[in-house]
């Protein structure tokens, strides 16, 4: 089980001390959302913050994981692989052309994830599955932190993973993302989740990140990293 802070949730003035606090707490994969104001209401980072990054967890070995709400990606993949990017996640809801997407985030030398939406079923997934590391399903409408868990992902995990087992390809990740926290965390673990996306639940102020981290650690019977 992997946690993944989102920094759409940090505090932007103290950046890069938040994420070093998240890496020293022990966590090795990074996730940076992508707003571009058209496949979602909303907007936030870009390249320019990935390259601001990259020697933090170039640091640790840590994944820099670009997750892409944006549409029509395929123009920005250049431009997050430069910045250092080693992840990049698009939407099936967002691309014309998914697996020529997928070949070309491969080509870059990137781990390709796939995103759906939570209205978006998983047999979406059934053809790109063996062309991709990462399934990500969003547990919340994609495009603001801070949104509360769909409970109904616990069981589209569950469809996914034994879709997974069925087919031998249960080197694929589930990732999860969106309102991911202490109270959910054991279900979604159990059934099959192993990236864990959490924005809110790292970064809330009232407590250290690092005692955060250990209580997202310690809701699936997992000690200090
Ligand atoms: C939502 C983003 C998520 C989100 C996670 O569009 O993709 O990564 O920021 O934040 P929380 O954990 O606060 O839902
Ligand atoms: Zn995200």
């Amino acid at each position: 089980m992997k946690i993944a802070p989102a920094i759409l949730s940090a505090d932007f003035l103290r950046l890069g001390t938040q994420v070093s606090e998240a890496l020293d707490a022990g966590v090795r994969r990074i996730h940076v959302d992508v707003m571009d104001g058209h496949f979602v209401p909303n907007l936030s980072m870009g390249p320019l913050v990935v390259a601001a990054l990259r020697p933090l967890a170039d640091r640790f070995s840590a994944v820099l994981e670009v997750h892409l709400m944006i549409a029509d990606p395929d123009r920005y993949l250049d431009a997050f692989s430069r910045a250092g990017a080693t992840a990049m996640t698009v939407h099936v809801e967002a691309c014309r052309h998914l697996h020529r997407t997928v070949a070309a985030i491969r080509g870059l030398a990137a781990q390709p994830g796939v995103a759906l939406n939570p209205a978006t079923p998983i047999g979406a997934l059934e053809d790109i599955l063996p062309k991709i590391d990462v399934a990500l399903l969003m547990s919340v409408d994609p495009g603001f932190g801070g949104q509360a868990f769909i409970p109904e992902t616990v069981d589209k995990v569950a469809r996914l993973h034994m879709e997974l087992v069925r087919r031998s390809l249960e080197h694929v990740e589930i990732e999860v993302d969106g309102g991911v926290g202490p109270d959910n965390m054991r279900a979604l673990a159990n059934t099959g989740m192993t990236i864990a996306v959490a924005g809110t639940s790292v970064f809330d102020p009232e407590r250290p990140i690092v005692t955060n981290i250990r209580a997202l650690r310690a809701a699936c019977g997992l000690g200090p990293a």
